[in-house]
């Protein structure tokens, strides 16, 4: 029998809430499967600052260490909440970042996904989705404004400034590149490179370096597109979005766009994958103000486990049934709050009824051999 540690971060605001239906289906998943998985609960997060001041605990760096592959919840506290920690401290800077830069998780999937039948979630007329949203980005995770050099301090004129350094050499570029090409090759083999280069010279490389890895893809057909315009056509047309690829920045705000067009941020998962160690986390945040609610939408946690199935564990067919297991809880006309608009027919169920309906459905799926 297959055997896998997983190091379970449950973070921060809602974090708690929807892991708690992740690690349900964990659970069943192990159930029906010839696999075993050793859940392995750690601190990660202000939370984690709070107990033992670092959010990114020595402890919780042995587990992930040990880890064949982490499942993270969302951290971060609200604007007012996240003074209370010293800047370098609080959990984006003090434990998200190292650890995508420990493990260096370079490539960064986020699936955009809506079906045609689930339409009316999304704020985008019907004729506009067509046959659905069905796109996925792949940011650059490690490298670009995020964590380039800072310099902070008072300039000869006595004026407070900042200095942040976009970086990238060729390397990390094409890295990200190549994943890019390659899931596209298992897809459309239709690229999308998004890209700043009529003013950031970060962009001229990254095309330049675009255009020789293309030379080893003859048959994916790239798309170079302005950072800007993207936005735009992702709001008039996504259909024609199949692979989209950027750098860290530009990433971070069209995937968050991406959470837009369909409706809810709580339909963004993502996995984070390095060449040795991977994570998988929702695109979201923490979402303090419903947090200890029960209102939560558990769907990117739980996709974030089918993505792990997938990616780490090599476990495509029961991955599959766990989206078809919450698809099917959608088309049963049941929703959490973010997604059950009034007047939209859609019955509004809280977060343990979704992930109990996604059990239920889970349950009936076709065992995998
Ligand atoms: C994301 C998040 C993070 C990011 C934050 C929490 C640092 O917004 O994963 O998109 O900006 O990368
Ligand atoms: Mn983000």
């Amino acid at each position: 029998m297959k055997s896998y540690k997983i190091a379970i971060l449950a973070g921060d605001g809602i974090g708690p809430e929807i892991m708690e239906e992740a690690v349900k289906v964990l659970k069943l998943v192990e159930e029906r499967n010839d696999v075993q998985f050793e859940l392995m609960p750690a601190a990660f997060g202000a939370n984690a600052y709070f107990e033992c001041g670092d959010a990114f605990p020595e402890e919780t760096k042995a587990i992930c260490d040990q880890a064949d592959a982490i499942l993270k919840g969302p951290i971060g506290l609200s604007h007012e909440e996240s003074k209370k920690i010293p800047i370098d401290k609080q959990p984006e800077r003090g434990a998200l970042l190292p650890m995508r830069r420990r493990y260096n998780t370079y490539a960064n999937f986020r699936p955009v996904s809506l079906p045609k039948g689930l339409a009316h979630f999304s704020p985008l007329k019907p004729e506009v989705i067509g046959e659905g949203i069905d796109l996925i980005m792949v940011r650059e995770l490690v490298g670009g404004l995020y964590f380039g050099e800072k310099e902070v301090g008072v300039n000869d004129k006595g004026l407070r400034y900042v200095k942040e350094t976009l970086e990238y050499d060729e390397e990390q570029i094409r890295r990200i590149l190549v994943e890019a090409f390659k899931l596209a090759m298992r897809r459309k083999k239709v690229l999308h490179n998004i890209h700043k280069s009529n003013v950031l010279k970060s962009s001229v490389l990254w095309n330049e370096i675009a255009e020789e890895v293309a030379k080893d893809y003859p048959e994916v057909e790239v798309k170079h597109i302005l950072v800007d315009a993207a936005a735009t056509l992702l709001c008039l047309n996504p259909g024609q979005f199949d692979v989209m690829v950027m750098e860290n920045m530009f990433g971070d705000i069209l995937s968050d766009q991406g959470g837009g067009i369909l409706g809810s941020l709580g339909l963004m998962p993502s996995a984070c994958q390095g060449d040795e160690k991977s994570y998988y986390e929702p695109s979201h945040g923490s979402a303090p103000d419903i947090a200890g609610k029960n209102i939560a939408n558990p769907y990117s946690m739980i996709g974030s486990v089918a993505m792990m199935l997938e990616n780490s564990f090599g476990m495509e067919a029961e991955a599959k049934n766990v989206w078809d297991a919450m698809q099917g809880v959608f088309t049963d006309g049941y929703s959490t709050a973010d997604l059950s608009k009034p007047g939209s027919g859609v019955r509004m169920i809280n977060t343990t009824e979704f992930g109990e309906k996604v059990l239920e459905k889970l349950r009936k799926a076709p065992k995998v051999a």
